[in-house]
């Protein structure tokens, strides 16, 4: 074996696999030629020891706890940046000068605004349609808006489709979940900077002017900022599956968002919420904590594990310190605060949980601050859908300009039944 490729050997067949080096990260294994050489499939389910694509956005250590956006890690991000500055990050590489930001921030604000026939089919939901569901299918439906700049192939039409939907999505997730409590919908005010517009758009009333605490749109921008990429996750690799066929990005970026929904991903930011309810007061975290470690249960701990992070998610850190700080400085007490610390405590010290490496994760705390900034909970996973974009859409531009990019399908092992005769019915 040379150092650069691996062997592989059966009774038949032996095959000499060449090793793929990034720039930081462990070699992996092409095993393109495989099957051709060797009649063999791999099997890998949930992608865990398997590299999908090529991607220079975004850096993940699970070891060491390390996260980096285009090579700047998250904690210098958080503690100087801006979710915009980010997004531009994410999608073209650098940091932007002041001049290419003012240029990046003002063709984001020039797309706030949304086709007044969304606000009809958003009116055709049911009045309790889950936020989730209503933003999944809207912007799904921007593709029918602008079908005439959907050339795939055109990188001046995929830039812009990234401008709105990072432009389109606070604006379309305020009205979903006005629509939700019976609200008018708010249209953006293009003179607030994203977050506040955002804030502006969820909470205003037209009766009265909205008292926004600045600590809220800070707390909610390093949010942002924390959720805005994660390299391949699922709901990303959903982007990118889908976007591997050729599809339209409002369609591709609609099924991140519903891979994005569900309690294993960004979902479990709402459902830590639900779980502090139920546990209801600290003295019950010991019995939660049992339940968690009882497979019969059923009963995960949400917030806890991580595919990737087997020591530490380092967003978690950045969001646990933030926690305190933005409940002291909103004055508020929250008792389910309270359960929370409890239940960290009490599973960082158990065995099973340290056995088992599982650490709080990035939604373990996200969901408190949501909370203080008096966010309902069915919104919870909307924020992260709101943020994600800028990495959904950097990642399906990125697909877009790589030449050897191939339609995702995977393989299978069968179990089914072996090929048999159809047998009609009276004869059944
Ligand atoms: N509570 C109790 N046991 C757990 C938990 C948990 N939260 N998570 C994993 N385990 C156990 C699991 O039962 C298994 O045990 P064993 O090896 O004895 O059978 C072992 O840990 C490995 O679990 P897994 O399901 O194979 O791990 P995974 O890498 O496939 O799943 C995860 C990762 C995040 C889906 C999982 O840890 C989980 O369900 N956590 C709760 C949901 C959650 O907080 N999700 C947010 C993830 S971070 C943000 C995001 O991605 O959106």
């Amino acid at each position: 074996m040379s150092s650069n490729t691996v062997s592989l050997n059966d009774a038949e067949h032996s095959a000499q696999l060449p090793l793929v080096e990034g720039t930081l990260g462990p070699a992996c294994i092409d095993i393109a030629e495989l099957y051709k050489d060797t009649g063999h499939f791999t099997y890998d389910p949930g992608f865990a020891a398997t590299a999908a694509c090529k991607s220079a956005i975004t850096y993940i250590d699970g070891d060491k706890g390390v996260l980096l956006y285009r090579g700047y890690p998250i904690e210098q991000l958080a503690e100087k940046s801006s979710f915009l500055e980010v997004a531009y990050l994410l999608l073209e590489g650098e940091l932007p000068g002041a001049a290419q930001f003012g240029a990046f921030e003002d063709q984001v604000t020039h797309h706030t605004m949304m086709h007044e026939a969304v606000k009809n089919f958003l009116h055709g939901f049911h009045y309790d349609a889950h936020p989730m569901a209503m933003l999944c299918a809207s912007i799904a439906s921007l593709s029918a808006f602008y079908h005439d700049t959907n050339d795939n192939g055109d990188p001046a039409q995929r830039k812009l489709a990234a401008i709105r939907l990072i432009a389109k999505m606070p604006t379309l997730a305020a009205a979903a979940y006005r629509y939700s409590i019976g609200w008018p919908i708010r249209y953006p005010r293009n003179n607030l900077e994203y977050v506040t517009r955002f804030l502006h758009m969820l909470f205003e009333v037209p009766s009265e002017p909205l008292n926004l605490n600045p600590v809220a749109a800070k707390a909610l921008d390093l949010l942002f900022i924390l959720h805005a990429d994660h390299e391949q996750n699922a709901s990303t690799s959903t982007v990118r599956m889908v976007g591997s066929t050729g599809a339209n990005p409002y369609a591709s970026v609609a099924a991140g968002i519903a891979a994005l929904w569900g309690p294993a991903h960004g979902g479990a930011n709402e459902a830590v919420l639900k779980m502090l309810a139920e546990i209801g007061d600290a003295k019950n975290v010991d019995k939660a904590v049992a339940r968690a470690k009882d497979k019969d249960s059923g009963f995960r701990l949400m917030g806890f594990g991580h595919r990737v992070y087997k020591n530490f998610d380092p967003r978690a850190k950045i969001i646990r310190e933030m926690t305190h700080k933005v409940l002291g400085e909103l004055g508020v007490s929250d008792p389910l605060l309270d359960v929370a610390l409890k239940l960290e405590e009490a599973a960082l010290k158990d065995d099973y949980f340290i056995s088992h490496k599982l650490y709080p994760n990035v939604d373990f705390y996200s969901g408190i601050i949501y909370k203080a900034l008096k966010i309902p909970t069915s919104m919870f996973t909307v924020m992260f859908a709101i943020a994600r974009t800028a990495g959904w859409i950097a990642h399906w531009i990125e697909q877009h300009e790589t030449r050897d990019a191939r339609i995702g399908r995977p393989r299978q092992v069968y179990t089914g039944a072996v090929q048999r005769d159809y047998v009609g019915m009276e004869k059944r």
